[in-house]
């Protein structure tokens, strides 16, 4: 049996729309066993309706586009899903399917790709790198397409910063949240977003985290997307009043992701929760860590 945790992710971190991203400490885990014929597909935990069909399972299709890919023929599949990742909620759900398929599709070829191979591939699915470039190699990560493939750089985060996400109870599909986006934004707009993305690397590469949070502004993406996700203005307030050092839309949304340094994340925690409270949306928190490893192979 083939077993693959791969980590939730939270694009963006702010300003880097659709080039930064880091990797949280949770998890799905999917469990492959090949088979004589067919595909089954066994689902614990998260369930969306869409996805209980083998034929359009985005983790076997995944894999039959590796084994394409290696011109080779695969045999049946019994595949077990632990999604824990919840869905449609800015947590990189699909990215942890693509990749879990990789890893195990990878697996079973015999480990004929490389890294640098399932980034490229997963970002074709995908369609942009920000959450399958963590998921993949853990940490906070900076990617980049260009003409030679996906170009990324990984800083690992210190264990003492901590990830508090509010999870409202509400589903936005990424492709909903992009619909929202301009086509052109003003060029200072741009400038604010570069300035920022460029001192928030910076300054993980110093372990400089204060300034890490402070620089994690955004006119690029969050100010479309606030009015799909009500109660976004009061979680990024009461966060940031309880001491966040950030507070900002992951992913595409509708979660919200608080970065915290001085153990205050229980704080920082209900006062996310009463911000979506306060607009009468209900949500979970989760009090996470940046996993720095990226998928891997349990033995
Ligand atoms: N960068 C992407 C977006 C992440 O914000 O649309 C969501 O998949």
């Amino acid at each position: 049996m083939i077993k693959v945790q791969v980590p939730a992710t939270s694009a963006n971190m702010g300003p880097g729309f659709d080039t930064m991203g880091v990797a949280l400490s949770l998890y799905n885990t999917l469990s492959v066993v090949e088979t004589e014929k067919d595909v089954v597909v066994e689902i614990l935990g998260e369930k969306p309706q869409r996805l209980l069909n083998p034929k359009h399972h985005l983790i076997v299709e995944t894999i039959d586009k590796l084994f394409q890919l290696a011109g080779k023929e695969r045999n049946g599949l019994h595949l077990v899903c632990d999604n824990v990742v919840p869905f449609a909620r800015g947590l990189g759900s699909s990215s942890a399917a693509i990749v879990s398929g990789l890893f195990a599709g990878n697996a079973l070829l015999g480990n004929i790709f490389s890294e640098d191979d399932l980034i490229k591939i997963a970002t074709e699915i995908e369609g942009h790198p920000d959450n399958v470039v963590p998921a993949i190699c853990g940490g906070f990560t900076i990617a980049c397409l260009t003409a030679q493939g996906v170009r990324h750089v990984k800083c690992a985060i210190p264990e003492e910063i901590q990830a508090i996400v509010a999870i409202p109870d509400f589903k936005l599909s990424t492709a909903k949240a992009r619909a929202a986006l301009p086509e052109a934004v003003p060029m200072k707009d741009a400038v604010f977003n570069m300035s920022r993305t460029a001192m928030v690397v910076a300054a993980a590469l110093q372990g400089d985290f204060a300034l890490w949070g402070e620089m994690m502004e955004d006119k690029l993406h969050q100010p479309y997307r606030f009015p799909l996700i009500p109660g976004a203005d009061k979680v990024i307030a009461g966060a940031k009043d309880a001491g966040a050092i950030s507070c900002v839309l992951s992913g595409a949304g509708p979660t919200m992701i608080a970065w915290v340094d001085n153990g205050k994340s229980i704080a920082v925690s209900e006062a996310m929760k009463q911000g979506f409270t306060a607009a009468g949306i209900s949500c979970e928190t989760k009090i996470l860590t940046v996993d720095n490893q990226g998928a891997k192979i349990l033995p």
